[in-house]
């Protein structure tokens, strides 16, 4: 296997930081032969040597040599918000890292996120452009993350909330009308639906009776929609196991409805989340239909359809297709149904990179066991232990049942590989006591990685930090901003009110 193929597209290796000039704006990203190239940004030439202990040394902190004009600061409680790719972020966080290290500061190697706000503008036009009649409500459970719920705020967005403090979250950005948040949590606690109410909440999704009698006696004016239960098993995360009314039940939960005196304006379904099978949406569809006709015989005129999430980013676009095509077919007349979703994941997955310092290793002592002819070359032999782990970012490997793939940041102070680069089979683990803190069985790395260097990780946006725990006194990785310094990045400055 050769070196690219272990390494992703966007690997620092296939950056050029040779000049030693340092430039104006480090967000000048040019391609050549196939490979990213940056033709200006963050000088390396300061980080090739390694100290005795491996410890990268450099001289200037790039990080502090930004112009005040590449730095903005969106609101004082936030961190600011820089310019440029993503990367050139990643290796200023490395070299910053060092330098504190290189000082004794504590926790100086800690690991932490990038992200790119200019990823999830791209989204956003991404989904209007696909699904133009379908208003998103981003849903925050996803990743709450300060930055992302303005961005989208400010960008029109709606937002699916599942609990009181989602809700304030999200009114706290402010700008945001109660009309654009939907409490899509079918079994809420009765508090959480009055604090609803008095937020000026009012859209609300229920799938049982209980429900019903708790609305109508803190929420009697609650505009409610129906979570129908629908087919989730081509998805990576089921939900129809805890959520949703099967159609059956939906004529006598209505029935009761009516009978309280409640407002249903609609229905809803989540065909769970990662759906990797777009039939799952046309089916869906096909049931939401068969709810709206119930609606009707229980004395109802639905006008709101909300499609919930389940959208992937490599997929979207077929998504969309079906969905489109499934509305279109089973809503021929819809001028009076508002139509909604509720999509996370595919705003925010692949806008989130982490980078985690090796902290530790166990690898086979000198020439002993690597060199039996009985070795088995796919298992690993050498253990990379990293500072983030299961219980903190890589809880998505738990949860969100992800198989997460890291490639070499930088390795003996630099961040060019050698050439050629011998690869073994490791394995990484995360910082804590507890041996179920595996982030990979099993990964090919370089055979000279060790501690001191820094691996990196692609699509850590959703369901990661808004899960993670400190277990064993891990802190949570923080978050570097950057506008992407791409397509998307002016327009997320002048969203943000520093156009
Ligand atoms: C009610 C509801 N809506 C929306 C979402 C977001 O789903 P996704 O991230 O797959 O788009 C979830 C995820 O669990 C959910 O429970």
């Amino acid at each position: 296997m050769s070196q690219l193929d272990v390494l992703p597209a966007t690997s620092p290796i296939d950056f050029d930081f040779t000049s030693f000039d340092r430039p104006s704006r480090p967000d000048a990203i040019t391609r050549s032969h196939g490979h990213t190239v940056l033709s200006s940004g963050i000088t390396d030439e300061t980080f090739l040597s390694t100290s005795p202990t491996n410890c990268p040394r450099f001289s200037s902190d790039p990080l502090n040599e930004l112009d005040d004009a590449e730095i903005d600061v969106i609101d004082p409680s936030l961190p600011p918000l820089l310019r440029g790719h993503p990367d050139i972020h990643l290796r200023s966080g490395v070299i910053k890292a060092s330098r504190l290290a290189a000082q004794s500061e504590h926790n100086a190697e800690k690991a932490f996120f990038v992200a790119d706000l200019g990823q999830v503008y791209r989204q956003h036009q991404r989904w209007k452009r696909f699904l133009p009649g379908i208003e998103p409500f981003y849903a925050v459970k996803c990743n709450p993350d300060p930055f992302v719920l303005r961005l989208l705020a400010a960008l029109g967005a709606g937002f699916d909330c599942a609990s009181s403090g989602e809700i304030s979250q999200v009114l706290q950005i402010g700008g945001v009308d109660p009309s654009k948040i939907i409490f899509a949590n079918p079994c809420k606690a009765t508090s959480f639906i009055r604090n609803a109410a008095k937020s000026g909440v009012d859209m609300m999704t229920f799938d049982n009776g209980d429900e019903l009698y708790k609305i109508a006696r803190v929420h009697p004016k609650a505009r409610l929609v129906i979570r129908i239960l629908t087919d989730d098993s081509k998805s990576l995360c089921r939900l129809g196991l805890k959520f949703g009314a099967p159609l059956v039940t939906v004529p006598g939960l209505l029935r009761k409805a009516k009978e309280l005196g409640l407002n249903v304006v609609g229905v809803s379904f989540h065909v769970g989340s990662g759906c990797y099978d777009s039939n799952a949406f046309s089916d869906a569809i096909m049931r939401a239909r068969s709810a709206f006709d119930m609606g009707k015989e229980a004395g109802y005129d639905f006008t709101v359809l909300d499609v919930g999430g389940g959208f992937e980013d490599g997929n979207f676009e077929t998504n969309a297709s079906v969905l489109s095509s499934a509305i279109d077919r089973y809503f021929p007349v819809r001028e009076s149904i508002r139509i909604i979703a509720e999509p996370g994941r595919f705003y925010v997955s692949k806008a989130f990179r982490l980078a985690a310092n090796i902290i530790a290793r166990r690898a086979p002592m000198g020439d002993c066991s690597d060199q039996r002819s009985d070795v088995d070359s796919s298992q690993p032999t050498v253990m990379y232990y990293i500072n983030d782990g299961v219980y903190g970012a890589f809880n998505c490997i738990l949860f969100d049942h992800q198989v997460v793939h890291p490639y070499v940041l930088s390795m003996g102070g630099s961040f060019h590989l050698p050439s050629p680069v011998i690869l073994r089979a490791s394995s990484v683990w995360g910082p804590t006591c507890d041996s179920i803190d595996c982030v990979c069985p099993v990964t090919q790395l370089p055979a000279q990685l060790s501690v001191g260097d820094w691996l990196a990780f692609e699509n850590m946006g959703a369901y990661t930090i808004c899960a993670a725990s400190q277990f064993n006194g891990f802190e949570i990785s923080s978050v570097i901003y950057t506008d992407g310094g791409g397509s998307g990045s002016a327009e997320v400055r002048r969203a943000l009110g520093r156009g």
